[in-house]
């Protein structure tokens, strides 16, 4: 039976995700950590909503929806400025187990199927 890879951008970028999310929970992390996770993050979710749509992805709408609310989330960090490393600390756990869920989960539904096509 032929083993199935995994797409490695889509890998590859998730690591550098979770590390900017360590980051962020250092007690010396500035705002332009933030804005690297915000620039970071939107440049991933952008390259895989463009797979979604070039591939006419059944649950494209679902996705894009779950990468919106990430979006929401860094935007208003971003607009809070908070810069309390124990807050920091506390948003890093979160979206860090966000993203752990997205990616063991829809992220690989959508790996599948982006292996499945003849665009990967
Ligand atoms: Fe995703
Ligand atoms: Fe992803």
């Amino acid at each position: 039976m032929k083993k199935t890879s995994a797409i490695l951008w889509q890998d590859a970028q998730h690591q550098v995700l979770f590390e900017i999310l360590d980051l962020i929970a250092q007690p010396d992390a500035g705002d332009e950590v933030l804005r690297h996770l915000h620039d970071y993050s939107e440049h991933h979710f952008a390259l895989e909503e463009h797979y979604m749509l070039a591939l006419d992805y059944p649950w494209t709408a679902d996705h894009i929806k779950a990468h919106d609310q990430f979006r929401e989330e860094i935007g208003s960090l971003l607009e809070l400025g908070e810069d309390d490393p124990a807050f920091r600390a506390a948003v890093s756990t979160f979206l860090t187990e966000w993203l752990k869920r997205h990616v063991l989960g829809i992220d690989k539904d959508l790996e599948a199927f982006i292996l499945a096509s003849e665009l990967k």
